[in-house]
């Protein structure tokens, strides 16, 4: 979609500019004088990209940050160039993105010393990194749902007029997303935009604040492999003129395909440091784990016994009151996973929420060890059995403000052995999330400590652990891998083979072909809430799947839904 921003921009290149210049052109354009009249024309005109200097733009030596329990930073040195990529790796709870939130002045370190541009910067606020040029799109998106794309962008800019001018920021945001081929329209709301485009938003903003150094926390882990590729192509665009980027990712074929340099961290400390073409996956995996990691997951052979979960001609609408469902018929058995792939929006997050009974069917009828569980509410689900690793885990998935232990036993709370008829066992509830923090390998201080103070990766875990643990018939995963390390992974992936060896029946989205390929015995394609496609995973093959997910029918023609 985004592909040839980058010849198209490096043939328009104009001699290298002065910084100061490109200052005053832009604030010519936000007083109106150019681009003239908004259109996508004009836009494209003012489209040259800016120059591109060398040197160094960020130092930071020495830094040191504790929380209760742990050193998350344990004397960091990190620098980054104009024009340079550097992916930022390690476990879950390494320190990664404590490091970044000190570089963009939500965390203050407890010693060391930022540079920037060979200056000595005290960061006290994300204003003061802003002032700086740098800017970060976080793990977790800060934009406010009920605003528009333009209300969003100039959000929280200290020097703008009391009235800020829509029309000239909404002009702005245009000429941008030309220049970047961001495509969003500056007058949707968040709530109506999908994370793909959302995550564009986020960029968007960065762009608008005249950002140099961009730090991306973990920016693909909720895209579609095509909005990857449109990242890498605005990634390349903004080296090009000279800006930087902190890539932070666990997708290690992300990481040789956007990044120049890596550097590894293990427990706040740097452990490696090397240019991406002096490295490979396997070494990455290495020296983030200490151990050798297998990219594929062991798997006995496939034994399926009766019919879990069955749904008959269901179809839903999604919160826009659109078809998301179409008429679906899908089975699971007792030891078998159904891996469910497609490009994120074509009825993976409906399907899980239908079968969890969290979203209305319009029609056709679902049933669970044969009980019509169609209409059913949520918690006469779970009584049946069926656990649920949701999409949107920060929203639906923990409750921030709890202890570990307390979101562990979320789920079984009500019967023994964590309660006696009403009464709560805080022994048995405090015994139950030491196992599953061991089982898990969850990285918390304690039992005790509040969820929203775990690293995202941790908290994931967390969820996991709870859903599994909980689970007596139906696994529902939707994309339980998202946001893990590579360790991490590995176990979710060995833990849900596990539970199929169990007898369970596992429903599984993800967009991840290998990962299918590798852990579910039947696949099924979503098209536009239909499926296309259904087949032993033993006869998968990528580029059969990657066909079908684009709409292409087993026949080869393009779906006409
Ligand atoms: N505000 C906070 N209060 C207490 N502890 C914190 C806070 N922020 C981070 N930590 C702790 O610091 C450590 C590093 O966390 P950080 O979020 O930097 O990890 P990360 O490398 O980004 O991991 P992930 O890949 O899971 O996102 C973790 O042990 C985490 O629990
Ligand atoms: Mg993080």
């Amino acid at each position: 979609m985004f592909a040839g921003s980058e010849s198209g921009g490096a043939a328009r290149r104009p001699p290298p500019a002065s910084l100061g210049k490109v200052r005053i052109a832009v604030m010519k354009d936000r007083e109106g004088s150019a681009p003239k009249g908004g259109t996508a024309e004009a836009a494209r005109a003012a489209c040259a990209p800016e120059e591109a200097p060398g040197g160094r733009l960020v130092e930071m030596r020495g830094i040191r940050k504790s929380f209760p329990g742990v050193q998350a930073s344990d004397g960091v040195d990190l620098r980054l160039d104009r024009g340079e990529v550097l992916a930022l790796l390690g476990e879950n709870g390494a320190g990664k993105s404590t490091l970044m939130n000190i570089l963009v002045g939500l965390y203050r370190a407890d010693s060391g010393e930022i540079l920037v541009r060979g200056e000595r910067a005290s960061i006290g606020s994300p204003r003061d990194a802003s002032a700086l040029g740098i800017g970060m799109v976080h793990q977790n998106f800060m934009l406010v749902d009920t605003m528009t794309v333009a209300e969003n962008v100039v959000l929280g800019i200290r020097d703008l007029p009391f009235v800020p001018d829509m029309a000239a920021a909404k002009r702005e945001i245009l000429r941008l997303s030309e220049c970047y081929n961001l495509k969003v329209d500056p007058d949707a709301y968040i709530w109506q935009l999908s994370v793909g485009e959302q995550q564009r938003v986020e960029i968007l903003k960065l762009l608008y604040r005249k950002a140099e150094i961009l730090v991306l926390d973990e920016p693909t882990a909720v895209l579609t492999p095509a909005e990857s590729e449109e990242l890498n192509a605005v990634v390349k665009r903004m080296k090009g003129e000279g800006k930087a980027a902190v890539f932070i990712t666990h997708k290690m074929e992300e990481v040789m395909s956007f990044s120049d340099r890596v550097m590894v961290l293990r427990k706040g400390k740097v452990v490696a440091e090397k240019a991406t073409s002096d490295t490979d996956p396997k070494d990455l995996a290495r020296l983030m784990v200490g151990r050798e990691i297998l990219f594929r997951v062991e798997k006995g052979p496939f034994k399926p016994g009766a019919k879990v979960l069955e749904l008959r001609g269901v179809s839903a609408i999604d919160e826009r009151g659109l078809p998301a469902l179409r008429g679906l018929d899908l089975e699971v058995r007792s030891g078998e996973i159904l891996g469910i792939a497609g490009v994120a929006g074509n009825g993976q997050r409906e399907l899980a929420e239908v079968v969890t009974g969290l979203r209305p069917v319009t029609a056709g009828s679902i049933s669970i060890n044969c009980v019509d569980t169609t209409g059913k509410s949520p918690l006469e689900i779970i009584k049946s059995g069926v656990a649920h690793i949701p999409q949107d885990r920060n929203q639906v998935g923990a409750v921030g403000d709890m202890s570990v232990a307390s979101n562990l036993a979320m789920k079984g709370y009500r019967a023994r052995p964590l309660s006696a008829g009403a009464i709560l066992l805080p022994g048995k509830v405090r015994e139950l999330a030491k196992r599953l923090i061991e089982l898990f390998k969850i990285a918390t201080p304690s039992p005790e400590t509040r969820i929203k103070f775990l690293s995202g990766g941790n908290i994931q875990k967390a969820i996991l652990a709870r859903e599994i643990g909980a689970c007596s018939s139906l696994l529902v995963a939707v994309y339980p891998s998202r946001g893990l390390d590579i360790g991490a992974t590995e176990s979710v992936r060995k833990e849900l083979v596990a539970e199929r060896d169990r007898g369970l029946a596992v429903l599984l989205v993800s967009e991840d072909i290998e990962e299918l390929i590798s852990v579910a015995d039947t696949v099924a394609v979503l098209f536009e809430g239909r499926v296309m496609g259904l087949f032993p995973a033993a006869e998968a093959d990528p580029e059969k799947i990657g066909a079908l997910m684009a709409g292409m029918s087993e026949r080869g023609e393009e779906s006409t839904p």
